[in-house]
């Protein structure tokens, strides 16, 4: 068997045991695929992990950047408490109309509020309406933006808060200073910002698994 094969076997037997069959997100993957949305979810173990460690944090508003079909939207909506709020960003309209559909399938469209537009733009908006500061942060829209999305992770946060950047380690090619792959610049200066920003502690961890070989960066956010 392959490595890639084990990884695969490895993620699925992790999900078979441990995930509840879920008629609503493998519809909300069913129909991303069918629209034609590119195969790019988190994991159903990365989405389970998303969950749980906003059940952890006692989380009550959560920020989202890049929706996609909703799946991680759905996986961590379903963790929020009886008057939970998550914003949710997305800049391409086909697939926030695939979004809506599964997030109102879920049950979930009075706790997701989504809104439409790049990301460098809803959120000077989102922070103009001075919002109470979110607990959790998921960054997983376009990479080179990275940055950008760091400047306003902090600016819409607080001290106890926790940030999340996916697909840090991209087969291995974060660790490649001399890369000239836009999307590996913008997470490598994502990096730079947190190593260097006195209020934040961070980690980060490589995966395996169904998505193949990438990791995710966990940053809290201190007084
Ligand atoms: N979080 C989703 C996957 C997101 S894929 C999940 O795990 O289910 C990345 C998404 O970011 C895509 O839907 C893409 O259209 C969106 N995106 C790309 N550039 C963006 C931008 N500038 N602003 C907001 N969203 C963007
Ligand atoms: C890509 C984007 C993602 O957010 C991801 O988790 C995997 C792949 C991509 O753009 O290829
Ligand atoms: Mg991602």
């Amino acid at each position: 068997m392959s490595d890639e094969a084990r990884w695969h076997a490895t993620d699925n037997y992790f999900a078979e045991r441990l995930l509840a069959p879920d008629a609503v997100l493998d519809a909300a993957l069913r129909e991303s695929a069918a629209a034609g949305l590119p195969a790019i979810a988190v994991s159903p173990v990365l989405g389970a992990f998303l969950n749980l460690l906003l059940r952890i944090r006692g989380a009550r508003r959560v920020l989202e950047i890049g929706t996609l079909g909703g799946y991680s939207t759905i996986w961590m909506a379903r963790a929020l408490p009886e008057g939970g709020r998550l914003v949710t960003l997305e800049a391409d309209p086909k697939h926030a109309a695939v979004a809506r559909a599964n997030i109102e399938r879920a049950g979930l469209a009075h706790v997701v509020d989504l809104r439409v537009g790049r990301a460098a733009e809803t959120l000077p908006l989102l922070a103009g309406e001075a919002p109470e500061p979110f607990d959790v942060v998921f960054i997983d829209a376009d990479k080179p933006s990275n940055p950008i999305y760091f400047e306003w992770a902090l600016k819409l946060t607080r001290a106890g808060s926790v940030i999340v950047l996916d697909n840090v380690a991209r087969n291995g090619e974060v660790a490649n200073a001399a890369s000239t792959d836009p999307s590996v610049i913008g997470t490598r200066a994502f990096m730079d910002m947190v190593h260097r920003h006195p209020r934040l502690d961070a980690t980060a961890l490589q995966m395996v698994g169904v998505k193949g070989y990438d990791g995710f960066l966990l940053a809290l956010v201190k007084g």
